[in-house]
């Protein structure tokens, strides 16, 4: 058993695997948070200090001890009204507008059932431990409002899944400003955060900072986690790296506005929150009414970013992804948006996949342009009936087409928008976001739908659902190409505005639930631009996301070590394009692009037939070495990895398969030296004690020497030159 409880002692102790997180409740009847960190067994509630604090104020049921603050006491889940000045998670107003109320300990259940509806949340996975849970009730008394916490606990992965549950059980309406999914109050330690900032086509640039009282936080209001910033982040201990050290990851399970703050009070304590960004939210909750907060995934590790990482991507992979495709190999496709972009026509697409089929490709996916009157990104959006002038063909004889090459077939799609140009936008203007007696903002030239509202999302659902049904399709890829603005329903309920972008994800969840439940063997990609919904709760719907639009290899080098920290490869698609690349003009060889690549789930973004006949050569080995190692590159462990010294700047991971006995070390370098030093590389993650064939090297190895001595790479010259190195544990 994970959860531990002691009621007379008002103690809440759970236990992971490395970590014990605890809670108790104060005489005076609140939740205080005790302990996050590693393994402890003690009650550790008498190490909390009160001190008489100065401007710190202290609640009613303490009387004149001027001691007990909770402006200082560190809590499990803080709300404004009860004198704690900090940055709080809730916030809630009456009917009247008054701000605050008092959140006392209540009751608590374990193995409490949660019902999540569409909000994506861990699940438990066959074969591995399953979840156990907890729920506290707070509760304020003369508001008759429920604030429940619930605590899903993955204990062999380090993770503490939190929701927060409000239940107004009073008599009139209040309102939720702010809703937090989870805290983490610290006592003491200095503090790192890692975030993973970046824009279109750089997404997840990694930055470390040191947390200050000035207080860090990062958070997105276009509508979407972003580009721009990841709803993951890391909290580390100062002298945490790789290998060693104590940090917590924070996942919300959430694809739209959020807000992750960290901030040093003034006692140099430091609190940590996440969840839906207050920014704009204001939710009404009626006498009856429910509210469930997004979850958020906390994970610890006491072995360094890599540990993390590890957690983060089992997290993901298994709990969090669903469906057949969780842990299956992926087609290796060809998707025709570089190779054509909007100019196609049926043939020109059967050309691309014919080519293709012959080296090895298993999929061709038709990006956009297909429907409607869609030449370009101007118009046709909204429109989903397949333009058969244009492709020449039914989209079932196309997809047959295809398919007779011995190919699978996939298709683009972008559900969320609209073109003013499109026969949706001309009989249902409603349909659209835009402000009462404004011109809409545009952007890319086209709107955003109102998926907040039931209809809209029933009237494209329905209409794709069909499109869907009537061609061989295996495959999905769901675009969304623009930031939200604009932000008005022309129904919305109590004409409460503050409501919608929630109910928007929603919606947007609700389109993926029916996917995943009338198509369940389609495989959905997800899609923002590249890299601008990338977060762990579309990941519940779509096991994959496509993981930027810039496909050049050394700019993808950092976009993917980035994403590497929170999320598995499983989850990263990945292509190889033609050079010069598109985005930046660069040239790099076609093997250095191809391993880049193939640290995701590898394809190809290019009409093949414009290689020459070694390239097609090479090509064809490509595809089967992905297979050959695509299990050791998708379900083993990934680790990021260093030159020895500083000799060469390279971009180095690893994959090792979970029993150790495989290896396979990627190297791509950044610069190049003349007459310079000899290059080794340590490996990471094989057992010591094996011994290792290295392939091309001719040659075995202990584990030990490469890790520790390290391996002589060849010298490598030329700028982004690129290795790829096979360990296979030799067996008697
Ligand atoms: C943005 C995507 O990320 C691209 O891969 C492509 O699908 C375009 N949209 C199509 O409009």
């Amino acid at each position: 058993m994970a959860i531990y409880v002691n009621e007379e002692k008002g103690l809440f102790q759970i236990d992971t695997k490395n970590a014990s997180y605890q809670m108790k409740v104060s005489k005076s009847g609140y939740l205080l948070h005790t302990y996050y960190g590693r393994k402890i067994k003690e009650d550790v509630s008498g190490e909390l200090s009160y001190y008489d604090r100065g401007f710190s104020g202290n609640p009613p049921e303490v009387g004149t001890d001027r001691r007990f603050s909770l402006d200082a006491l560190p809590q499990e889940y803080s709300c404004y009204g009860q004198g704690d000045y900090r940055n709080v998670a809730f916030l809630v107003k009456d009917k009247d507008g008054v701000f605050g109320c008092h959140l006392k300990y209540d009751s608590y259940e374990v193995d409490a059932d949660l019902d999540f509806a569409l909000l994506p949340h861990i699940h438990n996975f066959e074969g591995r431990e399953d979840i156990e849970s907890l729920k506290i009730r707070l509760k304020d008394k003369s508001l008759n409002l429920y604030v429940d916490l619930y605590y899903h606990v993955l204990p062999y992965l380090d993770v503490i899944a939190r929701s927060v549950v409000v239940t107004n059980a009073g008599e009139d309406q209040v309102f939720i400003e702010k809703i937090a999914s989870g805290q983490l109050d610290f006592l003491a330690g200095d503090f790192d955060l890692l975030h993973f900032h970046g824009r279109h086509c750089k997404e997840r640039q990694t930055e470390r900072i040191a947390l200050t009282y000035a207080g860090q936080s990062i958070g997105s209001l276009r509508g979407t986690s972003s580009h721009q910033e990841n709803p993951f982040l890391i909290l580390a201990d100062r002298e945490c790296n790789e290998e060693q050290g104590d940090c917590y990851g924070l996942h919300l399970l959430y694809s739209g506005n959020f807000h992750m703050q960290a901030d040093k009070d003034q006692y140099a304590q430091t609190r940590l929150l996440a969840g839906i960004h207050e920014e704009m939210f204001s939710y009404r909750l009626d006498s009856g009414e429910t509210f469930i907060s997004p979850q958020l995934a906390i994970t610890f590790s006491k072995d360094g970013l890599t540990g993390l990482s590890h957690n983060c991507h089992s997290l993901i992979r298994y709990h969090i992804c669903r469906g057949k495709f969780q842990t299956q190999r992926r087609p290796v496709l060809l998707n025709n948006w570089e190779a054509t972009y909007f100019d196609f026509d049926g043939e020109k697409i059967k050309k691309i996949a014919k080519q293709a089929s012959e080296l090895g490709v298993e999929m061709l996916v038709l990006d956009d342009g297909w429907f409607g009157k869609r030449d370009s990104d101007n118009s046709g959006l909204g429109d989903w009936w397949v333009n058969e002038e244009k492709i020449g063909s039914s989209l079932k004889e196309l997809g047959e087409g295809i398919t007779a090459y011995g190919m699978k077939f996939g298709l683009w799609i972008e559900p969320e928008m609209v073109s003013e140009d499109s026969d949706l936008y001309r009989n249902h203007p409603d349909f659209a976001f835009c402000l009462p007696g404004k011109e809409p903002v545009r952007s890319r030239n086209q709107l955003v739908l109102d998926f907040s509202r039931k209809e809209v999302v029933d009237y494209i659902y329905q209409a794709l659902a069909k499109v869907i049904s009537t061609a061989p399709i295996s495959y999905l890829k769901m675009d969304m190409n623009r930031s939200i603005c604009d932000v008005y329903s022309r129904v919305c309920r109590h004409q409460n505005h503050g409501e919608i972008m929630y109910k928007y994800v929603l919606g947007v969840y609700d389109f993926l639930d029916r996917i995943s439940k009338d198509f369940p063997d389609l495989f959905v990609e997800g899609c923002s631009g590249g890299g601008g919904r990338f977060d762990a709760g579309m990941l519940y719907y779509t096991p994959q996301i496509w993981c930027s639009d810039n496909t050049d290899a050394v700019d993808r080098l950092f976009i993917q070590n980035g994403t590497s920290y929170g999320y598995p490869i499983s989850s990263v698609g990945s292509h190889v394009s033609i050079v010069p690349n598109h985005q930046t003009g660069r040239l790099t060889d076609l093997k250095t692009r191809a391993i880049v690549a193939m640290a995701g789930s590898f394809g190809y973004e290019l009409d093949l037939s414009l290689l020459s006949d070694e390239e097609k050569e090479a090509v064809k080995d490509q595809i089967i070495d992905y297979k050959k190692y695509w299990n050791l590159i998708q379900n083993g462990h990934y680790y990021r990895c260093k030159l020895v010294g500083s000799a060469m700047d390279a971009s180095v991971w690893m994959f090792v398969s979970e029993d150790k006995s495989e290896g396979l070390l990627n190297v791509v370098t950044l610069d190049t030296n003349a007459n310079g030093p000899a290059i080794y590389v340590r490996a990471r993650g094989l057992d010591e004690n094996k011994v290792y064939q290295v392939e091309g090297f001719d040659k075995q190895y202990s584990g030990a020497s490469l890790m520790h001595m390290g391996l002589l790479l060849p010298l490598m010259q030329g700028e982004y030159q690129a290795l790829q190195i096979y360990f296979k544990e030799v067996r008697d």
